[in-house]
């Protein structure tokens, strides 16, 4: 999962090489780098780090060229250092690669014994120095890209400068997204819409195993067997604004509280005014005639998946499955005929939730894609696309994209409910009310968020915290888990309740917090006594409940989070909402980088 950019321009490119870097940052941040084309010379500034050290050294250190091109980092190959930062380099190419050479071993022995020395640990060096064999051939820099790809394994995107070619720069792609941004009298290559909507208002997508040579005249596009093809060329809805943070200090706090606004644009998009139920957009998918469901994802997609889970089964009375992208293709399930496979992603790209969607379509199964980024390659992938309207996601931990595809999700089951006649029309219009509810509780909770600070401080020392929870209360507990481990780094595991007793208790001392998820629904009672076997052995349970709820367990706990009660049918997208928030204090009072946690990506594109 790296950023990767070129420019083909009429006047200095850095500028906006830069800032396209910037955009992409949110795809990996151990290091940074741009190379561009002065008279006959390759010019190279990488650096270890985000982009401001980059910033910085150019700054420093002139570099200047109105061709070039850019690379921000996820390390898969190599420490991330400057050695091993993009673009790497021969004496006759430059090249930027988001993605993995499965196969670089081999091609680095067969360059080797050619007399190829390099100067990197990385696979993406490989590709340099394969394609700079192609030019010494004396193939046209085309050729050699055409012939280098078809000799890689694995995944790639990539943006390739040539010296002495001033109006070249070919891109490819397998794996790994790649667009192509359309300017006056300039063209540009990025790993996403977002990071060309500064510069460009038309975009087209590279399909895979497509290759393209950009010039000031245009683009051209070649499949994977060099025909010409075309790539047609589609406005882009993404603003050119810079998303800021505006007065929040973090992306992740921002993006927490714009939920009950987002989820309310999500809501509106699968709501009719006139009827007042919920009305998807046309899927072209029979929901009735489905026979089988599988909802497949990553991270905290997956635990969307899993709420969807007992949703539909409980209220369409529909068998569903779920499963981990990166497991699911290699398990390689039996699936049935006339089966939906659902795929959720934030970001439409996750490499290993795209490769399970291109797994079902394969196995005759419809898909729909759930995805927060309209123009993704799973959204132009699968049958049906249902977008969620959380606007672009900057912090590497989801949380409106999240509360946005359980909203979507909730209204998606009732539409299946119907299709199959499993739900009455008062049923159907007690659950579509309660999600309508949804956008104000989650203003109330977002209200209640001192309380969820002061709270912050006790977590915060903490070197273990458990999250329990039972039903739709059990991937909430798993999400608060996530959240709190790759933002605060601290060691953190979710259960479902009634599995405490079979060995995790054992973890249960007066260190150890134990967030309770408890709305008061017909588990309660049950979730009540887990909750008392913790305190029996000193946990210090901090119990997440409605107000009938945390009146019941009155002083017993060390703390409680009072929530507005709602349907239980909508109150894994409501507690969403405070676990995000105890993660988010507990990581500023931690000083870890909230939006760019270590080790993290927002859009994890390599398997
Ligand atoms: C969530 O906070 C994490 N950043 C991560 O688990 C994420 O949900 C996962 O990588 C899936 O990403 P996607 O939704 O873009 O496919």
């Amino acid at each position: 999962m790296c950023g990767i950019i070129g420019v083909v321009g009429k006047a200095d490119v850095v500028p906006s090489l830069i800032e396209g870097l910037k955009r992409l940052e949110y795809r990996g941040y151990d290091s940074a780098g741009i190379a561009t084309l002065v008279n006959d010379s390759i010019e190279r500034r990488r650096s270890e780090g985000k982009i401001a050290r980059l910033e910085e050294k150019v700054a420093g250190n002139g570099i200047h060229g109105d061709i070039g091109i850019g690379h921000t980092r996820w390390a898969t190959h190599g420490v991330p250092n400057e050695r091993n930062a993009h673009p790497h380099a021969t004496d006759r190419v430059a090249l930027v690669h988001n993605g993995i050479i499965e196969n670089y071993r081999e091609l680095a022995a067969e360059l080797s014994a050619l007399g190829h020395v390099f100067a990197s640990e990385t696979d993406s060096e490989i590709a340099a120095h394969l394609i700079t064999r192609y030019l010494n051939e004396g193939m046209t820099p085309q050729q050699a890209v055409a012939t280098a790809i078809k000799r890689m394994d694995g995944a790639y995107a990539l943006a390739i400068l040539f010296k002495g070619e001033h109006d070249l720069i070919v891109g490819a792609r397998k794996g790994s997204p790649l667009a192509v941004g359309w300017g006056e009298g300039e063209m540009y290559l990025g790993s996403d819409a977002l990071a060309l909507s500064p510069f460009a208002r038309r975009i087209s997508y590279l399909e895979e195993g497509d290759w393209v040579e950009i010039s000031r005249a245009g683009a051209i596009f070649h499949d994977e067997q060099d025909r010409v093809v075309d790539r047609p060329a589609k406005p882009t809805a993404l603003s050119g604004a810079m998303i800021g943070k505006g007065n929040y200090p973090h992306f992740m706090l921002k993006e927490i509280y714009e939920q009950p606004g987002v989820i309310g644009d999500t809501l509106r998009s699968m709501w009719n005014p006139a009827s007042g139920a919920i009305d998807l957009p046309p899927l072209d998918i029979d929901l009735a005639a489905i026979s089988r469901i599988t909802l497949v994802a990553c991270g905290t997609s997956y635990l969307g998946a899993m709420v969807a889970k007992y949703w539909f089964e409980k209220v369409a009375r529909i068998a569903a499955d779920i499963d981990i992208a990166s497991e699911f293709r290699y398990r390689d399930t039996p699936l049935e005929a006339d089966g939906l496979a659902i795929f959720i992603s934030q970001s439409g790209e996750t490499i290993d939730t795209l490769a399970a969607l291109r797994h079902a379509k394969e196995a005759g199964q419809k898909t729909i894609a759930i995805v927060n980024v309209p123009e993704s390659t799973m959204a132009r992938e699968a049958d049906a696309v249902l977008p969620t309207l959380a606007g672009p996601e900057i912090g590497v931990a989801s949380t409106k994209a999240f509360t946005c595809q359980l909203v979507l999700l909730a209204c998606l089951v009732i539409a299946t409910a119907r299709a199959r006649g499993a739900i009455s029309g008062a049923e159907e219009a007690r659950l579509s009310n309660a999600i309508a509810e949804v956008p104000s509780r989650a203003a109330e909770v977002l209200n209640g968020d001192e309380a969820i600070q002061a709270l912050a401080a006790e977590v915060a020392e903490a070197r273990d915290v458990l999250y329990i929870g039972r039903n739709t209360g059990y991937p909430i507990a798993l999400e608060g888990a996530l959240k709190l481990k790759e933002i605060s780094y601290i060691h953190a595991e979710g259960y479902a309740a009634g599995e405490l007793k079979h060995g995790p208790i054992a973890l249960i001392d007066d260190t150890v917090p134990v967030i309770v998820v408890a709305p008061s629904d017909a588990l309660f009672e049950k979730t009540f006594s887990n909750m008392q076997e913790v305190m029996a052995r000193g946990g210090k349970v901090i119990f997440m409940s409605d107000a009938k709820g945390c009146a019941h367990i009155g002083k017993e706990a060390f703390a409680t989070i009072e929530l507005p009660h709602v349907h239980p049918f909508v109150a894994p997208i409501l507690y969403a909402i405070p676990v995000q928030l105890l993660a988010y204090h507990v990581a500023v009072i931690k000083g870890t980088d909230v939006d760019q946690p270590r080790n993290l990506a927002k859009s994890v594109t390599v398997e």
